[in-house]
């Protein structure tokens, strides 16, 4: 049996990032990108849904079947995906409205022979000013995404927004936060790999 972890030979993995904010310069954003570049230089294909278009997805609301345009490219997306990275800012204590509203929008993944987002790695991200709030925002990422039986993978990233993190292009100047962030990447896309084979 092939035991190969390398994603060329086991061909295209797919990983969606989602996350950030509406914020010119969102230190989420950043974060999330960082993790995703890793992906990608892991062998990934990946696609980003930040803070903006995130905005743009009405609220969700059980009760209400009809999808904008929006709303169906984002579960669309999803539903193709091997591996999906989450990124959210500490907004009082827990994960903001905007991530939140994108993940109750999964529920349309609930009726799938994958349902919601099972047999996915999922790695998580949560900055916010101060450790307090990016860590337990980092646990409500977490137990969403178990409630959306996805695999959080076994490194998750908690980053202080009040330390030095990103220079004005976007580039991680923190090497912890850097080797956090490459980590989780790497490893979803291990997982993603694994899960494949
Ligand atoms: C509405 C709101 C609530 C916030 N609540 C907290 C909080 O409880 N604890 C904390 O450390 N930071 C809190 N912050 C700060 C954000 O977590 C921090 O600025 C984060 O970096 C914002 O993400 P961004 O840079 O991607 O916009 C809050 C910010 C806002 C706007």
């Amino acid at each position: 049996m092939n035991r190969t972890n390398d994603p060329a030979a086991i061909g295209a993995l797919f990983v969606v990032g989602i996350g950030g904010t509406t914020r010119e310069g969102s230190s989420t954003d950043r974060a999330l990108r960082v993790s995703l570049r890793a992906a990608e230089e892991a062998g990934a294909r990946t696609h980003i849904f930040t803070g903006p278009f995130l905005a743009r997805l009405p609220h969700f609301a059980p009760d209400h079947p009809a999808r904008s345009e929006e709303q169906r490219e984002f579960v669309e997306t999803v539903r193709q995906a091997d591996g999906v990275i989450l990124a959210s800012p500490g907004y009082h204590g827990g994960i903001s409205g905007l991530v939140k509203n994108a993940l109750d929008l999964l529920e349309d993944l609930r009726g799938d022979a994958r349902s919601y987002l099972d047999g996915r790695a999922v790695g998580c991200i949560a900055a916010a000013a101060g450790w307090q709030a990016s860590v337990t925002t980092l646990e409500s990422l977490r137990a969403i995404v178990h409630a959306l039986r996805g695999w959080p993978t076994p490194l998750g990233a908690a980053i202080n927004t009040t330390e030095p993190n990103f220079d004005p292009a976007g580039a991680c100047t923190n090497p912890k936060t850097l080797d956090t962030l490459v980590t989780v990447g790497r490893q979803v896309v291990d997982f993603a790999c694994r899960y494949r084979r």
